[in-house]
């Protein structure tokens, strides 16, 4: 009998239930009645504390188009994962008991960086773990693709689309604020999807100056109204330039005084600029709903090559999407590096080409 636990760790998004459902499925397919499965509750959370409910193939039906995650999430730092609690509780130690009670042969983790970090300390004390990456941000290193994001991007395009017809009616600035944490792949492609006229990414910083002359320029050719797509990561080109700390102080500092960098950036250019400015945030609506089918399909095949490697004894590995093939890169390989937007790439020459502002 082979025994597998499955968990959903950190922020959630839409692809997860399909992922569970393409490993689930999988393997009931391969092994028959051979299998057990076990989903911890809410993430490594479930894990530690010997919490967990007993799969059956009835749990993986009708959830292939249902957002969110069965067996709930939680954030669980890496940055804490070794540190005692007062109650001299250790969670590593926890975590591997709960792994060996059960006779585990392998741990699935479904999470983003800091999930697949805590997976691959896991690893490094003996366990059998394999990965899947998902978020909205699309920032797993390895992956060229996460599931997730594609569905954000759909709810992120919808709102610059309707933004579009009150900016039209009313000839205002927008800001559209659009999560992706450190990375600005969302607000990217959801700016371009939403014709966007400016895209500010935290791997771009922006002038203010910049922005406020394209906002001008544009109202002087005639275009009354403009879009920025801002992405909750953004920053100038001065906060850029800080250290580390000093970066860290100015973004809270902005959080408090403004609510954040998008309501300070619309004060600046209405300021500056002398145009009537709007600010938008979507926020976890953007993680909310149904997977699209993109996201759909990438969760099975995703979930299914995992219930592979399961089944030929592979352990230790991430599965990700590279050049439109599904394979898998060991997780000391992967965990704990970050996939931003690549200055280069052709994403962002296609919007400069157009005439997009990048604030730059
Ligand atoms: O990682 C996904 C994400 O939605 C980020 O884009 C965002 O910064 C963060 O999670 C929000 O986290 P929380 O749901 O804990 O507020």
């Amino acid at each position: 009998m082979k025994r597998i636990g499955l968990l959903t760790s950190g922020g959630d998004c839409q692809g997860l239930n399909p992922t569970l459902r393409g490993v689930g499925k999988a393997l009931y397919h391969f092994y028959g009645d051979d299998i057990q499965l076990y989903g911890f509750k809410n993430g490594y959370y479930g894990l530690m504390h010997n919490k967990y409910k007993e799969l059956t193939p009835k749990d993986f039906l009708g959830i292939l188009n249902i957002g969110g995650t069965i067996l709930g999430t939680s954030r669980q730092p890496f940055k804490e994962m070794r540190i005692i609690g007062s109650d001299g509780f250790d969670k590593v130690l926890a975590m591997k008991t709960t792994y060996k009670k059960l006779g585990l042969d392998c741990l699935v983790v479904l999470g983003g960086n800091g999930s697949t970090k805590s997976a691959n300390m896991l690893r490094e004390e003996g366990l059998n773990v394999i990965t899947l990456p998902k978020t909205i941000d699309n920032d797993v290193y390895g992956s060229d693709m996460t599931f997730g994001f594609q569905s954000a991007v759909d709810i992120a395009t919808n709102v610059i689309d309707c933004i579009h017809t009150t900016a039209d009616s009313h000839g205002r600035t927008f800001i559209v604020e659009l999560m992706g944490h450190k990375a600005g792949w969302l607000t990217l492609y959801a700016g371009i999807g939403g014709g966007a006229d400016a895209i500010l990414i935290p791997e771009i910083p922006y002038s203010l100056k910049k922005i406020c002359k394209f906002v001008k320029k544009r109202s002087e050719m005639g275009k009354h109204f403009t879009i920025i797509a801002v992405a909750e990561g953004a920053m100038s080109k001065e906060v850029a330039g800080l250290s580390k700390k000093e970066r860290k102080k100015a973004i809270e500092n902005i959080v408090k005084e403004h609510h954040g960098l998008s309501y300070k950036l619309g004060k600046e250019i209405s300021e500056i600029t002398g145009q009537e400015v709007r600010v938008t945030v979507p926020g976890h609506f953007q993680r909310g709903g149904a997977p699209c089918p993109y996201d759909r399909v990438l969760a099975t095949r995703l979930g299914t090559y995992a219930a592979r490697l399961i089944y030929e004894n592979k352990y230790g590995y991430m599965v990700v999407l590279k050049n439109d093939k599904i394979t898998c890169e060991p997780l000391e390989e992967v965990a704990g590096k970050l996939k931003t937007v690549p200055l280069d790439c052709d994403v962002i020459k296609s919007a400069r080409d157009m005439g997009i502002c990048f604030g730059d």
